[in-house]
């Protein structure tokens, strides 16, 4: 047996790592619902053709990176890569149009693609998302924007800057990518193997690339705007003017397409600009080894790597319009809604990063010590005394020596201390230690909560 290890790209996530990941969760939850958002959870698993048709055959998500099982009854089902295409499935599959519209949808949780772990690439890792179901109109795209950023905000990130770009509708896109691709086609020569097949599955793909020289030859690439018709135009210039009313800054990126099939009209990322040695940064500009170097049940590699101050920002979050999701799903009809999810990974892993610990984290108010058989028999009664009460207490019951205990105390600077010997336990009382001034008080167990709660 090899020594034992999480698998590969996937992590443990223990005490403060945890209370950053819950406080980051109640924060961005509580901003959702003051504007509207409702919670909704769908399964880990989804059929697999739910993201293979809505993502798209020539993404590196669903040709590299799905983990995909066959169940015993032998459906094919994979690990959800990301949650919007589910999330309409739930909104179709429970009617949801038959609800008042925009039907706002929030989420939080895993997701698994299988990448090659890198600083902030993970291959288990967490979104948080919001999507609202059933509006075309440019204002839902504005406030996804909007929350989005305020969640970053509010959890100290700094900076920020949204990349927006519009990809247009089927009609628009169709005269693009007719474009694009003969633009690409006299250049076949200076693209590497991957960007040439690309050409032939998804030249919009060729955008996204990772090649130096492919970046070069993207530079003069034809526009997505350039091909807006008349009404997708009037949807970006509405974003757009929204964003300025509200006071986000955005950077209009012509490159931007994004790595999922399903957009329409809207896409946007955002990246904190903040020059920080320390923050999550791409490292895709690394050379990139081969999927395969390292059997999947090596020791999980460190994914927050060495700094590189150099490279490009990571993506925070990303989003857009995906206004035909929902009929190649299946659905009779076209639902148009707007999404973004946010990479709580990378957000917590800012040095910057500041959102208040989980509400359910309270510091003690009360540190409980027994000493004695007879009194640890009896410990649990006066902790469960306590939790009734709400008073935050922290205790040892595996510690028996009284100065050990008291030396912890004082240490996490607790107010107050319990005593609870043996003959406390006998006559059903404790002894309370104001660790301000060193007095003490004996009093019944009965009257404890209420003398607590008058103190401070
Ligand atoms: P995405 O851009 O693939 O979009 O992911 C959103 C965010 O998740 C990224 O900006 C990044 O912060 C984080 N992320 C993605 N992959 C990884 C990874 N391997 N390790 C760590 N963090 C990662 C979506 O997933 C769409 N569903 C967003 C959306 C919602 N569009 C409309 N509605």
């Amino acid at each position: 047996m090899p020594a034992p290890a999480a698998p590969k790209g996937m992590r443990d996530i223990i005490g403060d790592a945890f209370y950053k990941y819950q406080g980051f969760f109640e924060k961005a939850a509580e901003i959702a619902s003051y504007y509207g958002f409702t919670p909704i959870e769908t399964p880990i698993l989804e059929r697999k053709e739910i993201f293979e048709k809505t993502i798209g055959g020539g993404t590196d998500i669903v040709e590299k990176e799905m983990y995909t099982l066959r169940t015993k009854g032998g459906d094919i089902l994979a690990l959800r890569p990301e949650g919007t295409a589910a999330i309409m499935r739930a909104y179709v599959e429970h009617g949801m149009n038959a609800l008042p519209q925009p039907v706002m949808l929030y989420y939080y949780g895993p997701f698994f693609r299988h990448e090659r772990p890198q600083r902030g690439r993970f291959r288990e890792f967490f979104q948080f998302g919001i999507e609202s179901l059933g509006t075309k109109q440019s204002i839902a795209d504005a406030l996804t924007i909007r929350v989005s950023q305020i969640i970053l905000e509010e959890c100290g990130i700094k900076n920020l800057c949204v990349l927006i770009n519009s990809i247009g509708d089927k009609d628009s896109r169709a005269g693009y990518v007719k474009d694009l691709t003969a633009y690409y086609r006299k250049r076949i020569d200076d693209l590497g193997p991957e960007d040439r097949e690309r050409l032939k599955t998804n030249p919009l793909r060729i955008l996204d690339s990772k090649d130096p020289k492919t970046k070069e030859i993207n530079k003069g690439a034809p526009e997505s705007i350039q091909y807006l018709n008349e009404a997708c135009k009037e949807h970006f210039r509405e974003v757009l003017e929204y964003l300025e009313e509200m006071g986000v800054p955005y950077r209009i990126e012509n490159s931007l397409v994004r790595g999922l099939d399903y957009y329409t009209r809207t896409v946007f990322e955002i990246i904190s600009d903040t020059p920080s040695s320390s923050s999550p940064r791409d490292a895709s500009i690394s050379p990139e080894k081969k999927e395969g170097d390292a059997p999947d049940a090596a020791p999980a590699e460190q994914a927050t790597a060495q700094a590189d101050p150099g490279a490009e920002p990571l993506a925070l979050a990303g989003g857009g319009r995906y206004d035909n999701l929902a009929k190649i799903i299946g659905s009779r009809r076209d639902i148009p809604a707007v999404g973004a999810s946010l990479g709580v990974d990378r957000i917590v892993s800012l040095p910057e990063y500041s959102a208040p610990p989980p509400r359910m984290l309270k510091s003690p108010k009360v540190y409980f010590i027994q000493i004695g058989t007879g009194a640890k028999l009896k410990s649990l009664n006066v902790i469960e005394t306590l939790r009734k009460a709400r008073i935050p207490v922290l205790q040892a019951l595996n510690k028996n020596k009284l100065s050990a205990q008291l030396g912890i105390a004082e240490k996490l600077n607790i107010p107050y201390v319990l005593i609870f010997g043996q003959k406390e336990a006998i006559e059903g009382t404790v002894i309370v230690r104001d660790m301000s001034n060193h007095s003490q008080d004996t009093m019944p167990l009965t009257k404890l909560a209420e003398y607590l709660k008058g103190r401070k």
